[in-house]
């Protein structure tokens, strides 16, 4: 028998999994680190305390296991943050965030100035404040001093790798949401390197994520207590990671995340590009493709009102009075845009609004718009992949979020497709020791350990009555953000 670390460098916390290879979750351990937002709009943390957390969890996921079994570490990780380091090696400044909107100006230069059609043919996306090309112009006009000191450019989860193995490495999941890499050939894209002013000798080198990018540094081994020799594979994003996970592969298939941010992940064999670039058009961690939507606040806007307004951490208890009748007949609407928002509408100015308070609205009548809200924005991104013929009948759900049942009921009756319960909820980081086991070559390929491990837990089918009533409620929704957007610029 022989184990797996597979850990999601996540935006609230590193979430470490101790699994065997038959697929047992055998141990979790989770370390919360501190997200700062030192000016409005701006998302920092300090990739220090990632490395910190991930040591601290490795000894504490292990203190009861036989070490010589672990065999390989995978990482999923919080994607398009910029971790920038000098020639020593030493961090330069806290990494940005993908939820982080600083950069406005060189997000529409990118997209007004070079063209989205050009964007597009480099990259297959276009700018979104949150991707990395952006932060690199951000830092190149904004923190010259530090732009010059510039001597490895990397993604979250790359740091990790990179003080585990001194790999300087990302893959190709991750990669695509830099607006760097050329997605469909998968290679760093000469043109956008010299468009953000950087060299390729300062970018990581590419890997598909279930490949083996070195062993433990015998340093590092010693200090964590782990044997000598453990690969370590690229890893992915976040949301490639969790599809592997949830066994999101086979072309057409979807995964929805109620993470911190919610996401709409549909795999596809071939290389598409939305014609809008509304969805992203991203590398797959199996080696394929993937369409992805990407809501900036989900299970977010849930633990903000919970916790900051309602002052409490009792979310089941807040949750109880919402019954089935309840569903599809509230009148108080919550737009979710808390830090902004990406998919599809792509305003930096956006932000969290409730509307249609009156003086009988309860606080579960704002709870339950908080919950309905974000579900309506994911269903905007469901909307357009079926504009682009994409049917979508059926989705996998992970997350933070995924432990509600009210919640799974209510995105189920809102989508109108049935929602899938894998028996792991873990998805980034279960995904990401699925990889490591692969690329230690317990499985031949993904798609054979998926077939493997991956089973669904329960199924939720859309009710009748209550998906009727949603509709006519997502119309409404869909108005009051074109009806304020003038505002919010006003108001940012
Ligand atoms: C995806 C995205 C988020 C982060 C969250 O494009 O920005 O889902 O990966 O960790």
């Amino acid at each position: 028998m022989n184990y797996y670390i597979g850990a999601d460098l996540g935006t609230s916390a590193l979430k470490l999994l101790l699994v065997n290879s038959n697929g047992e979750i055998l141990n979790t351990i989770t370390k919360e680190y501190e997200l700062s937002f030192p000016n409005p709009g701006w998302s920092e943390q300090n990739p220090e305390d990632w490395w910190n957390a991930f040591k601290l969890g490795v000894k504490e996921l292990l203190k009861s296991f036989d070490v010589s079994l672990v065999k390989g570490i995978g990482i999923g990780g919080q994607m398009h943050g910029l971790v920038v380091l000098d020639k020593d090696d030493n961090i330069i400044r806290p990494a940005i965030l993908w939820n982080d909107s600083r950069t406005d100006k060189e997000t529409d230069y990118l997209n007004n100035v070079i063209g989205k059609q050009k964007l597009s043919e480099l990259t297959a996306n276009i700018a979104f404040a949150g991707f990395t090309a952006p932060k690199i112009l951000w830092l190149k006009n904004n923190e010259p001093e530090n732009f010059k000191k510039v001597s490895k450019i990397m993604l979250p989860k790359d740091y990790l790798n990179y003080k585990l193995t001194g790999v300087h490495c990302t893959d190709y999941s991750d990669a695509s949401g830099m607006l760097l890499l050329d997605v469909k050939n998968k290679c760093w894209s000469d043109e956008m390197l010299k468009i953000c002013n950087i060299a390729e000798s300062q970018m990581p080198t590419l890997f598909e994520s279930f490949e083996t990018v070195g062993a433990v540094l015998p340093h590092i081994a010693a200090e964590l207590n782990l044997n000598a020799n453990i690969v370590v594979i690229a890893g992915a994003g976040d949301n490639a990671a969790a599809a592997i996970g949830t066994g999101t592969i086979k072309d057409g298939k979807c995964n929805i995340s109620l993470g911190t941010s919610g996401t709409v992940f549909i795999s596809s064999d071939n290389f598409s590009v939305d014609d809008n670039n509304a969805l992203h058009s991203f590398c797959h961690a199996s080696g394929s493709y993937h369409l992805m939507g990407c809501i900036l606040s989900a299970a977010s806007c849930n633990k903000w009102f919970c916790e900051d307004i309602l002052k409490t951490n009792d979310y089941d208890k807040e949750q109880v009075n919402i019954t089935d009748d309840k569903l599809g007949n509230n009148d108080v609407f919550f737009l979710p845009y808390l830090m902004g928002e990406r998919s599809p509408i792509n305003d930096t100015d956006a932000r969290g609004t409730f509307t249609g308070l009156r003086m009988d609205t309860t606080r579960t009548d704002m709870l339950q718009a908080v919950l309905e809200g974000v579900a309506f924005a994911i269903r905007n991104n469901v909307e357009i992949a079926k504009s682009l013929g994409i049917k979508i009948e059926n989705s996998c759900l992970c997350g933070g979020g995924a432990k509600s049942e009210l919640w799974q009921k209510i995105l189920c009756n809102i989508l109108k497709v049935e929602i899938h319960i894998p028996m792991t909820k873990q998805g980034p980081g279960y995904g990401a020791a699925m990889l490591a086991m692969v690329g230690y070559g317990e499985f031949a390929n993904v798609k054979e350990c998926a077939n493997t491990f991956v089973s669904i837990k329960k199924t939720i089918t859309p009710d009748a009555d209550i998906s009727s009533r949603y509709e006519k409620q997502y119309k409404k929704f869909k108005e009051i953000y074109p009806s304020m957007k003038k505002l919010f610029k006003k108001i940012k």
